[in-house]
C-alpha cells in the first residue's frame, strides 16, 4: 500500500531515479505498468543491490533500468536525463542529508517523492530552504505505522511557518482523519514523556522541556480546530 501510493505521484513517462531501493520493486512495478520510461534504481549496500539487480533482471527490464551501487544521489548520471527522484522508507534526516550532499546531481527540475519515517519537520526545512514548494502531502496508517508522503518541485522561495513545516502546510489545510489521528496519539506520547522528563532524576537540559511544551501547545492548538475540512492534500 506504501509504495501503491509513492507510485501514485510518479509522473507518467518519468525517467526515475529510486535511490535506496533495496529489491527494486518501486521501478519494476512502474515499468511492469507502462507508466515510467526508464529508471536507475540506487543502492548503497551490496546486499539489497544484488537483489534489485535480480528483479530488474527477472523481470526482463536490463535495458530499461539500471541499478547501480552508489551513496544516495550518486547513483544519477546526467545521461539519465531523471525527471522524477524517490527516497523512500527511510527516516526524514536520512532523506534529508541524501539530498543535501546530493545536490550536484539535481538539475532543479526532477519532482521529488519522498516517504520518510518520522522526521519530516527536518525533511520540510531542508525542501523550504532550497526553493522547494510541497504540491502534495499524503498520511497513511500501515501495520500500526504512520506513513507520510511528501511531493515537491523547485519552483522558487516559499515561507512556511514553523507549525507547517511541523505538520505539513497541505496537512494542516486538509485536516484529514488519518491526520488528525496520528497528532491525537503523539499527543498523548509527548505529555507522557513531558511528564516523565519532569519527573526525572537527572536533569533534562531546560531547552528539551520547552521545545516539548512548545509542541504540545501546538498540537493542542492544531486539535482545537474545525474537524475534517476535506480540502485536497494536493496543491491547485
Ligand atoms: C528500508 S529500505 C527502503 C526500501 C524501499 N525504498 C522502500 O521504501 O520499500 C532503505 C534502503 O535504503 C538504502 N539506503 C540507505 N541509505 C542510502 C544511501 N545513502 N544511498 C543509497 N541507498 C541507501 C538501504 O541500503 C536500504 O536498502
Amino acid at each position: 500500500m506504501r509504495l501503491e501510493r509513492v507510485a501514485a505521484h510518479v509522473p507518467m513517462g518519468a525517467r526515475l531515479a529510486d535511490i535506496g531501493s533495496d529489491h527494486g520493486y518501486l521501478p519494476v512495478a512502474l515499468m511492469r505498468r507502462g507508466l515510467i520510461e526508464a529508471a536507475v534504481a540506487g543502492e548503497v549496500a551490496v546486499t539489497p543491490f544484488q537483489s534489485a539487480v535480480r528483479t530488474v533482471h527477472e523481470n526482463g527490464f536490463g535495458r530499461q533500468i539500471t541499478v547501480r551501487l552508489a551513496n544516495g544521489l550518486a547513483a544519477i548520471e546526467p545521461p539519465d536525463r531523471i525527471t522524477a527522484i524517490s527516497v523512500c522508507g527511510m527516516g526524514g534526516k536520512t532523506i534529508r542529508d541524501i539530498l543535501d550532499s546530493g545536490k550536484a546531481h539535481l538539475t532543479g527540475q526532477e519532482r521529488l517523492i519522498l516517504q520518510p519515517n518520522g522526521g519530516e519537520q527536518p525533511l520540510r526545512h531542508w525542501l523550504m530552504n532550497n526553493d522547494y514548494r510541497i504540491l502534495c502531502e499524503e498520511m497513511l496508517r500501515e501495520k500500526r505505522f504512520d506513513y507520510e508522503i511528501i511531493v515537491a518541485e523547485r519552483t522558487g522561495p516559499v515561507p512556511y511557518t514553523a507549525e507547517q513545516l511541523y505538520f505539513g502546510p497541505l496537512h494542516m489545510q486538509a485536516r484529514s482523519p488519518a491526520f488528525l489521528l496520528k497528532w491525537q496519539r503523539l499527543l498523548s506520547l509527548k505529555k507522557r514523556t513531558l511528564t516523565n522528563f519532569s519527573r526525572a532524576r537527572r536533569a533534562v537540559p531546560q531547552e528539551k522541556l520547552q521545545e516539548m511544551a512548545r509542541q504540545i501547545e501546538w498540537i493542542v492548538t492544531l486539535l482545537d480546530g474545525p474537524a475534517d475540512t476535506q480540502a485536497s492534500t494536493c496543491a491547485e
